[in-house]
């Protein structure tokens, strides 16, 4: 049933000056699953993802490089995190970049709009700023260095040196939303999820808020604020506005209208950029504020944020080349709880390909196709009688499939996949218990034999479906040698756990293992 619902999901815009490391793929390949679900409930659903390119930390590398900033991140994004999407299987809508025209012309416009109501004025600010987070730091985010930087005050994030800026600057009046920002999370509790993540807002909210600074004037890599070409528009004003610049905004009312408001996928580090700033900028502007605003956790590596800055960075296609695109979205989406910190590791991460992709999904995919070649010549078998046990299957598979429905409603992506994990975990207890292999020793038990493979080719066509958005290739291929029609991903996702879509006859292929063992990760310490 195509729906009319509109959803419209992003990922953060990344600073292409790092290369991509799975904290960014974590983040992207979340928001790609819900949008693939989305997508195959018949939702009208755009994802989008970008890089944000201006602020003094691009300037700085490229200087480094010794090029200029421009020409810098043109070869990032065209070396780097374009490509990032083939290697982690992303079906992206659209990917936004803060240096194109269609972003800096809106970006004027819209600041040019809030200085008009009134919600900017000038002002003299002399601060703390860290360039890792392009963040003037409060009190609170300081703390002492240690090591090299020993009695310097540092980043409590970055760990790296903090800089004294005086500047005259423009300020966004961000102190008057306080009330209208407090009212918007008491009316609606969804905006800021997970629960942590909503106290955190208020909380801060509630301390009282800061004018923002929103220019810049010591350096020139960013959008001109258009009453004051001496100034640039701050690199975070600049890059929140790639959501609604993106879909038309001021340009296509038509597109505008169609996709915004926005559920943002971010990382709890820039947290409040989004359930803060952004919705206050919004309500400066009369703009509708988004959907909803989701942080997750971070990802740690022995114990602490990963981080290239932290020299822990792991590049995706470290993992992607042993283990596949598949495996990397499967393992993070099922692993950590979404919302949740996680702990990464090598060991894990095998051991999870091993016994959940390869000994629990893969073979049995593997094994009832060559069993229905084995006893049906190839041709899924029309069941007959259904007994207990397989009924109770068929209502599994439907409660699997509404409830990893509703999980995937609340963002709760980990459940989602846990739910339907139920399906495989349950179809191999059951050809366990029905062994076909015995009831194919006499003619007798034909028919029960063809109920059973029925049963579990039909399980495994509702899987196929289900973990499409987490697993796309394995999917595609199990769907074709399942002799299904069409693509897996034209199916229906909220019609998955509807029972007996398979058509008997219907001519199977065996195929390679779906996830083939791997001999190095065996090994591995
Ligand atoms: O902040 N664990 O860009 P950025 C999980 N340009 N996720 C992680 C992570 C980790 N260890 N490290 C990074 C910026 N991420 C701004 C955003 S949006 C208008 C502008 C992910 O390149 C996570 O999504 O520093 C985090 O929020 C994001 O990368 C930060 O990316
Ligand atoms: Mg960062």
């Amino acid at each position: 049933m195509p729906s009319d619902r509109s959803f419209y999901i992003t990922t953060p815009i990344y600073y292409p000056s790092d290369l991509p490391h799975i904290g960014h793929g974590y983040t992207t390949v979340a928001a790609d699953t819900l949008a693939r679900w989305h997508r195959q409930a018949g939702d009208d659903t755009w994802m989008l993802t970008g890089t944000d390119e201006h602020g003094q930390k691009m300037l700085r590398a490229a200087a480094a490089n010794g090029v200029g900033p421009q020409e810098w991140v043109d070869k990032l994004v065209n070396e780097s995190w374009i490509p990032l999407l083939k290697t982690l299987d992303v079906a992206n809508d659209d990917y936004i970049r803060t240096t194109q025209p269609r972003h800096e012309e809106r970006v004027r416009q819209f600041v040019a709009d809030i200085h008009d109501r009134g919600f900017i004025y000038q002002g003299e600010y002399e601060a703390l700023y860290c360039v890792g987070c392009e963040e003037f730091k409060p009190e609170s985010e300081i703390v002492m260095g240690t090591g090299e930087f020993e009695g310097v005050p540092v980043c409590a994030i970055h760990s790296k040196p903090l800089e004294l800026l005086k500047e005259q600057n423009y300020f966004f009046k961000l102190s008057e939303f306080q009330k209208k920002l407090l009212k918007l999370y008491a009316d609606n509790p969804d905006f800021v999820q997970p629960e942590s993540a909503r106290n955190e807002v208020v909380s801060f909210v509630k301390r009282g808020l800061k004018d923002l600074s929103i220019s810049r004037s010591s350096f020139d890599w960013g959008i001109k604020v258009p009453w004051d070409e001496s100034h640039i528009i701050y690199v975070w004003v600049d890059a929140l506005l790639n959501y609604v610049t993106a879909i038309g905004y001021g340009v296509d009312e038509a597109e505008f209208e169609r996709r915004w408001p926005a559920t943002h996928i971010v990382g709890k580090d820039i947290l409040r950029f989004h359930a803060v700033i952004w919705p206050a900028m919004l309500m400066a502007a009369g703009v509708e504020v988004p959907h909803q605003v989701f942080a997750h956790g971070w990802l740690l590596v022995g114990g602490e944020k990963m981080s290239k800055s932290k020299l822990t960075g792991i590049a995706p296609n470290e993992i992607t080349d042993t283990f596949g695109s598949d495996a990397f979205r499967y393992y993070f989406l099922s692993a950590i709880d979404f919302g949740q910190d996680g702990s990464f590791s090598w060991e894990d991460m095998s051991a999870r390909y091993q016994s959940e992709l390869a000994n629990g999904f893969g073979n049995l995919a593997s094994r009832t196709i060559a069993m229905i070649e084995k006893y049906f010549a190839g041709k899924v078998p029309e069941p007959t009688e259904y007994q207990d046990a397989d009924l109770a299957i068929q209502r599994l598979v439907a409660s699997a499939a509404r409830s990893a429905d509703a999980s995937i409603e609340k963002l709760e992506i980990h459940d989602a996949i846990k739910s339907i994990w139920a399906i495989v975990d349950e179809l191999n207890g059951y050809i366990t218990e029905n062994e076909p292999w015995a009831l194919a020793k006499s003619e007798d038990s034909r028919p029960r034999l063809a109920t059973v493979l029925y049963t579990v080719a039909e399980g495994l066509r509702a899987l196929a479906v289900l973990l499409s958005p987490v697993i796309p290739k394995a999917t595609a291929k199990l769907w074709a040698a399942l002799g299904a029609p069409g693509t897996v991903q034209e199916q229906p996702i909220r019609e998955a756990g509807n029972w007996g879509q398979s058509k008997p006859g219907s001519v199977v292929t065996s195929i390679p293992p779906l996830f083939p063992r791997i001999e190095s990760a065996e090994g591995e310490a």
